[in-house]
């Protein structure tokens, strides 16, 4: 069983898949942690965004998923970079490392088998990202595209900031977010899209919880019917 659920920055992608795999029991996966990882790996060398240097970032680059109390728990190279990859700095090199054609190559590549390894094991997964009901999943048995207003994002990403230790301009975070919206919206390969089969689900006046009910709902509703 796998659950697509897409949409831009601070649409309740992150707290609604993780709310529901902890409810549903099904694997939570963060795929903009995965492009977050090759970001950070790019600012580590201290080389620009661009298709030669993603050779470069190859040569020393081992993610490792796993699940802690708190979602998921990313390491790279052998190290917890759980926290690093949610600096401002990371999150605007994330935008622009995923536009590069190998990263998303090798991305997807390993989401697939992430999920496949899931289904295997007989365990369903929960992905959340841009592109995965599109392009990575796209039968996936649910699929949910989330949205908000720009300004209502950018709060939830300023709290967000701020419970985490950084102090930033809630105005600059609109601006910062209204810019990444845009960069994941018109690159070329896999943009984030709604798929024509996804669920729309508008989360401006949605309360957390209610959003988590709303696809709670839907995604039982087909767990059922699979196993009837
Ligand atoms: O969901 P997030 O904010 O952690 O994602 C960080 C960046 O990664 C986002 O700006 C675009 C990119 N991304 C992507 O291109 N495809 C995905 N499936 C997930 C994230």
């Amino acid at each position: 069983m796998i659950v697509a659920i897409d949409g831009p920055a601070g649409s309740g992608k992150s707290s609604t898949a993780r709310a529901l795999a902890d409810r549903t029991g099904l694997i939570y996966l963060d795929t903009g942690a995965m492009y977050r990882a090759v970001a950070l790996r790019f600012l580590q060398l201290q080389v620009d965004a661009s298709e030669e240097n993603v050779p470069l970032v190859w040569e020393k680059f081992s993610l490792d998923l796993s699940h802690s109390a708190d979602g998921m728990k990313i390491s790279l190279n052998g190290v917890d970079v759980s926290k690093e990859i949610r600096t401002p700095e990371v999150t605007d090199m994330s935008s622009r490392v995923s536009v590069l054609p190998d990263v998303r190559a090798r991305m997807v590549q390993e989401q697939q088998r992430i999920a496949a390894s899931r289904e295997e094991e007989g365990k369903g997964v929960i992905v959340e990202g841009r592109d995965i009901g599109t392009v990575v999943f796209p039968s996936a048995d649910v699929k949910i595209f989330l949205d908000a207003s720009p300004g209502v994002r950018a709060r939830r990403r300023w709290v967000d900031f701020e419970s985490g230790g950084h102090e930033v301009d809630q105005k600059a975070i609109e601006n910062a977010l209204v810019e990444r919206d845009e960069r994941d919206r018109t690159r070329t390969i896999s943009p984030l899209k709604k798929a024509d089969d996804a669920i729309l689900i508008d989360t401006t006046h949605l309360s957390l919880n209610e959003q988590i009910e709303m696809i709670e709902s839907i995604v039982r509703e087909r767990m059922d019917r699979r196993a009837v």
